[in-house]
């Protein structure tokens, strides 16, 4: 295998899956990493970088024409999530350093947890778990927590990409009607397969039973469900959110709950994370994830093999696997 004369220098903010980062080590590279399963201070972060050829990052570091400033020797930064927004991704392009995500690997984990989000919060899991584990459960009732029903019911998917398209294939399987609305309508072929329909956002917020978040957080996306979208959609919506929580704003989610504008959310994902917006730990109508979208096994272990086999690409002079563009 060939050896670089001088071990180029790769700078890892949280301890990863082994054998994803062995790819590195066999490769040659000097791999320093963040020891503490703990985000990265952000003076950690900038020391950290400061003389690495590559870095490998969570969705929880902000990289930005400071950090970029702090780090002249950097050539790829490999972000360990599809999503891609805590990069300026412009101003990284812009000094040539390239940029990767992992698109592809978490798709299936992140469409199943959108799925589990979507029949806890319609069949009212959350409060049920709660009662039971707080002992307050006397015994099956007829009129006990009844939740919304899904066959025969319309699920709006906003953001048609690769997680999009997998939420929508399992609809099939639940008798649902499919509605999307995504920027560029997609491809007649994948529309035919999953019977979805595209239709106009607005269209989408008012038909749908369910609506599900797939698209990219972007100043366009951002605050999408907002006070007026939430006044348009029907009182017996669930709204879930596997994808990045300023699409929605927070605080007029929790009113919209309160005031039973809506039925229940399911969230993966929050505008302030990890801080919660006050009122929604105390709403009975929502199921509240810690951000698992693509926290499975498989998942976490393709996504930290994605991130090398880029970081190695393009140290050696190749192109980038899964490169982001502006
Ligand atoms: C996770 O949130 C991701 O974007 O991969
Ligand atoms: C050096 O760039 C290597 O690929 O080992």
């Amino acid at each position: 295998m060939a050896r670089c004369r001088m071990a180029s220098h790769v700078f890892v903010t949280r301890p990863l899956p082994a054998p994803g980062i062995d790819l590195l080590k066999d490769s040659g590279f000097e791999v320093r990493s963040n020891p503490e399963d703990r985000p990265l201070s952000r003076e950690e972060l900038l020391a950290g970088v400061r003389d690495a050829d590559a870095l490998i990052c969570m969705l929880s570091d902000r990289i930005d024409s400071e950090l970029l400033d702090s780090a002249p020797a950097l050539k790829v930064i490999a972000n360990y999530a599809v999503g891609h927004d805590n990069i300026d991704v412009g101003a990284v392009r812009k000094r040539g350093i390239e940029v990767t995500n992992t698109p592809g690997v978490l798709t299936e984990a992140t469409a199943d947890l959108a799925w589990a989000l979507l029949l806890a919060a319609a069949r009212n899991l959350g409060a049920g778990e709660r009662m039971v584990r707080a002992g307050e459960w006397t015994g099956w009732g007829p009129m006990q927590l009844l939740g919304e029903p899904l066959q025969g019911r319309t699920l709006g998917i906003v953001g048609m990409g690769a997680i999009g398209q997998a939420v929508a294939r399992r609809g099939k399987g639940f008798g649902l009607e499919i509605i999307y609305f995504n920027r560029n309508r997609v491809a007649p072929e994948i529309e035919s397969s999953l019977g979805a329909q595209f239709v106009s956002f607005d269209e989408l917020v008012r038909r749908s039973d369910f609506v599900s978040l797939h698209a990219p957080l972007n100043e366009q996306s951002r605050h999408l469900f907002n006070q007026q979208t939430f006044q348009s959609m029907k009182s017996t919506a669930v709204l879930v959110n596997t994808g990045r929580g300023a699409l929605i704003d927070e605080v007029e989610l929790v009113a919209a709950l309160q005031q039973g504008r809506i039925a229940a959310a399911g969230l993966d994902v929050y505008e302030f994370e990890p801080k919660i917006t006050e009122g929604l730990v105390s709403l009975d109508n929502v199921v509240l994830a810690p951000h698992l979208g693509s926290a499975s096994t498989s998942a976490r272990g393709d996504m930290v093999r994605l991130c090398c086999e880029n970081v190695i690409a393009v140290l050696a002079g190749k192109p980038a696997l899964t490169p982001v563009h502006a």
